[in-house]
């Protein structure tokens, strides 16, 4: 059969608010997810046969049970009643643990290109539900535009989607492995505040719920009107810098890894609005009134050294519009 070629598009997250570890070991978070326009591409071919087949040439993917691709399309091949030979091609252009999704949004992809080639659709509550036993990240990908992030991060909500914003994304070589992320962020509370009493720690995850409403409610994000002159998304920027929206992830990342933080600096000195680490990085963004500033910083970053494209945020309806490729 011939395949199902979908883009799988990457993420940041605009604020990544850590609250306290759960009874199943997750953290309680609250984050604003943001799709962007780089992408991976998936191809995915349903045959005749058994199994699974995972191809890609970047040796840092695993082609096994723990890839998160394979694990959807197991749980696919039960949820469609499908009785085929699955054969899954990632062409990775994303960094691997990177922070922008890319594992999950390949397997979001997965989800949908075997819909495509079955001919056959779940119910939106059923694709859900087994995208978030996939991996917390992975359910996003399947509203995309601005998506508030709950629960484990799986738990998501379409928010009213922001303006395409210039952006810059920075992938150093080096990767950070976000369950060590998580682990070093206990160390860190517990080192700072002692024991983070359940009240405190639902306070933080309040004060960052009530930072994205204030966002979203002052009058350049969503009347499209800018609120002071200037661009509206240049005001939009400067609201969210106002609003001291924040990752979490930075006090225990940076620390380990100073040059991650330079690299934040680096954005900032090159013009961007915001900067920030993407999830649990390494990648770092920053966000631009215009294109070409984007297309300027990204240059400057890259002839410093590190790895750097300027994109654009990337809308629900636009991510709709480009995730199948035409075959
Ligand atoms: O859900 P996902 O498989 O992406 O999570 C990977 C790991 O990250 C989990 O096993 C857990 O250690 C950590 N994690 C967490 N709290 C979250 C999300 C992930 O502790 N909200």
């Amino acid at each position: 059969m011939k395949p199902v070629s979908l883009r799988s598009f990457a993420k940041i997250n605009l604020g990544l608010c850590i609250g306290p570890v759960r009874r199943d070991g997750f953290h309680e978070l609250r984050t604003v997810y943001q799709t962007i326009a780089l992408h991976d591409v998936v191809h995915i071919t349903l045959g005749r046969g058994r199994g699974i087949e995972l191809r890609c040439s970047d040796p840092r993917v695993p082609r096994d049970q723990s890839n998160t691709c394979w694990r959807m399309a197991e749980k696919m091949l039960q949820a469609l009643k499908l009785k085929n030979r699955v054969v899954i091609e990632i062409e990775k252009r994303l960094p691997v643990q990177g922070g922008l999704g890319g594992a999950s949004g390949n397997a979001a992809a997965t989800l949908l290109g075997l819909e495509r080639a079955a001919g056959k659709q779940l119910r939106p509550e059923d694709r859900l539900a087994i995208a978030a036993e996939v991996g917390s990240d992975v359910p996003l990908f399947l509203i995309g535009g601005t998506v508030m992030g709950v629960g484990r991060g799986e738990e998501v909500y379409p928010l009213p989607d922001l303006p395409a914003i210039p952006m810059v994304v920075a992938t150093p070589e080096v990767g950070v492995a976000t369950p060590h992320a998580f682990a070093e962020w206990d160390r860190w509370t517990a080192k700072e505040y002692g024991e983070l009493t359940a009240e405190q720690a639902s306070d933080r995850l309040k004060r960052f719920g009530s930072r994205v409403s204030t966002l979203l409610s002052v009058g350049s994000t969503l009347s499209g009107a800018p609120a002071r002159g200037g661009s509206r998304v240049g005001s939009l920027l400067l609201d969210l810098v106002r609003t001291g929206i924040e990752n979490d992830f930075e006090r225990v990342v940076f620390p380990e890894y100073p040059e991650l933080r330079d690299l934040k600096q680096a954005l900032r000195r090159a013009g961007s609005i915001y900067a920030s680490l993407s999830g649990s990085g390494s990648a770092l963004y920053g966000l631009f009134r215009t294109k070409e500033d984007a297309k300027n910083a990204a240059a400057r970053i890259v002839s410093s050294g590190t790895p750097a494209q300027a994109t654009v945020t990337l809308g629900r309806g636009q991510l709709r519009k480009k995730t199948f490729l035409a075959g």
